[in-house]
């Protein structure tokens, strides 16, 4: 067996570990398992790849840049992995993407000044006698434009996700008329390059598909962010799978399709989630038709105390606990956790409603219950649950606002009008743990605030919900 059958077959055996960390990431229970499939996959990839190098003739220098960027690549990985938190995890996984783009348009590049730009003679003889010349074309300029859209696009996501930019949608006439133009435009600039090769053709894409990628995340708002990074990063597979092409490596390829299908796919379920349109997300700037309502007001509302808490508690026969983006920011979560067996000792039913965005990452929320020991079978999603509310006595909605937000029901205006929300003001009471009557990510008012069944429990929800476990 040659290296290069084995490398090959090294390849696939590394896909089926890829797809068995998909599947098994999709469920708490064997979410670990599912990194350690992932961690396999990559470990074969990269030791055949790098063995592939070695046979294929890499020279010294090539083998020192490759062992050089392996290692400051892997130091800088693990440290960030280490050192983020929860709460800043979409950031990461959006400048990660950036990478991915930034990588596309590289190796797009190489392969036009080695092809096209006439670099290695041998490489054109070869895709001439094969007479795939032309595809080689396509696939630099497909590549690059992927690439770029993914490279720009992840940035202004990233900005916008760590407060450097204004996460407020950029509101430009003629959006549609962009958005189609620079489609049109893209596909006439690759009809000419297939024809005609031209190095000013593919700088043209590239700043074309940089402006683009810029524009379609900037016209997103803050409130439709977790479709923007998931849909980022089926782009960044799909730039993946474009390299994949252009350098003749299958794993490159299959690994690109399963992100970027799987990364549509989640888009796609993040979508239906929030009663968004899967078209309007892939074309940008959706969701800002509607202007915010905020000058309506809406009453006043009611403030309690841990203790009155703690006692409304004692007599609830069911408990439902609704966390959200605060709970992260307090890590309350291991209180909660605590409060929740307290609870349960005393006989009370609690369980846990979970919103498909609550946080900021999907699963952010399920991740952290299941760090502080909450009990999977407690955890149910927002459909599981939405209708209990009704025979629920007290609900306690912890660093949650948009995802329980009533206004998203009834007001046609909001801009979160027709996202699905947990119905928490069904239930008897509703105590809302926040510091300040501040609204949440998307920036609308939350009238559940001033409904006659609730009350706000004002303060850090790591603190207070200590005091009603001292005062329980
Ligand atoms: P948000 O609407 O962001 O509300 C979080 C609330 O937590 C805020 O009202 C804040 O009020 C409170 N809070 C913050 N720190 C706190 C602390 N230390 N103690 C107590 N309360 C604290 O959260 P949500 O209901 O989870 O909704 C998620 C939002 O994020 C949605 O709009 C969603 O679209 C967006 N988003 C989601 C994702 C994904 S995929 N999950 C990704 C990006 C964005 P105070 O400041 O008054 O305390």
């Amino acid at each position: 067996m040659t290296i290069e059958s084995s490398a090959q077959a090294a390849y696939l055996v590394a896909a089926l570990f890829f797809i068995l960390a998909l599947a098994a990431l999709s469920k708490h229970e064997t979410a670990k398992a599912g990194n350690n499939f992932g961690i396999a996959g990559m470990t074969i990839a990269l030791i055949a790849t790098i063995a592939l190098a070695v046979d294929r003739g890499i020279d010294a220098i090539g083998l020192i840049l490759l062992g050089v960027a392996m290692v400051v690549g892997g130091v800088i990985g693990l440290w960030r992995a280490r050192v983020v938190e929860m709460t800043g995890m979409p950031e990461l996984i959006a400048i990660l993407h950036s990478f991915v783009g930034l990588a596309a348009v590289l190796v797009g590049w190489n392969g036009y000044l080695q092809v096209e730009g006439g670099g290695d003679s041998a490489e054109v003889m070869h895709l001439i006698s094969q007479g795939t010349l032309g595809i080689h074309h396509a696939e630099v300029f497909i590549g690059v434009f992927i690439g770029a859209v993914t490279f720009t696009g992840s940035i202004v996501a990233f900005g916008k996700l760590s407060g450097w930019m204004k996460s407020n949608p950029l509101m430009l006439t003629g959006k549609n008329f962009i958005n189609v133009g620079a489609l049109v435009i893209f596909v006439a600039l690759t009809i000419w390059f297939c024809i005609s090769p031209t190095l000013w053709l593919l700088i043209a894409v590239t700043i074309v598909a940089l402006a683009l990628g810029w524009y379609l995340v900037a016209s997103i708002g803050g409130g439709d962010m977790p479709v923007v990074v998931s849909m980022l990063n089926s782009y960044s597979g799909w730039a993946a799978a474009a390299s994949g092409f252009l350098l003749e490596n299958d794993l490159l390829i299959v690994t690109g399709a399963l992100v970027g299908s799987s990364g549509a796919y989640l888009s796609f379920i993040m979508c239906r989630a929030m009663n968004r349109s899967f078209i309007s997300v892939i074309a940008g700037g959706f969701g800002i038709e509607a202007g915010p309502s905020q000058d309506t007001d809406y009453g006043d509302h009611r403030e309690v105390s841990a203790k009155e808490v703690a006692e409304l508690l004692h007599s609830a026969k069911s408990v439902i606990i609704t966390p959200g983006y605060g709970m992260a920011v307090a890590q309350a979560q291991y209180g909660v956790a605590e409060l929740t067996r307290k609870l349960r000792e005393s006989g009370t039913t609690v369980r846990f409603g979970i919103h498909p965005v609550a946080g900021r990452l999907p699963g952010h929320m399920n991740v952290l219950l299941a760090e502080a020991k909450v009990p999977y079978d407690i955890v149910l999603e927002m459909d599981e649950i939405n209708s209990d509310f009704v025979d629920t006595d007290v609900v306690l909605v912890i660093g949650a606002n948009d995802t329980v937000n009533p206004g998203a029901e009834s007001d046609p205006n909001s801009p979160i009008a027709g996202m699905p929300v947990l119905r928490v003001w069904n239930a008897n009471d509703v105590i809302v743990f926040k510091r300040s009557m501040a609204s949440g990510y998307a920036g609308v008012q939350n009238p559940l605030f001033f409904r006659e069944n609730s009350a706000m429990l004002f303060g850090d929800a790591k603190d207070r919900v200590q005091d009603i476990i001292r005062a329980f």
